[in-house]
């Protein structure tokens, strides 16, 4: 059985992205595929981001009502 340290950790923001340890390969419901290279890789948990399923920030701007 492998201890905390071993397993990944993902950061949940609040209302932003997962914060994922990278490299990843992100598999879309499609069957298409993401990769990013980066040390940490913020994944889109709002759904409004134009570069799903990567973050652009864009869950920081206001809805409009
Ligand atoms: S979480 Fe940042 S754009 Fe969706």
């Amino acid at each position: 059985m492998s201890g905390p340290e071993e397993r990944t950790q993902i950061r949940v923001i609040r209302g932003g992205p997962m914060m994922v340890p990278g490299p990843v390969d992100i598999e879309l419901p499609d069957g298409s595929h993401v990769q990013s290279d980066r040390f940490m890789v913020a994944v889109c948990a709002c759904g409004r981001s134009r570069n799903y399923p990567l973050c652009d920030t864009s869950h920081r701007r206001r809805r409009r009502e």
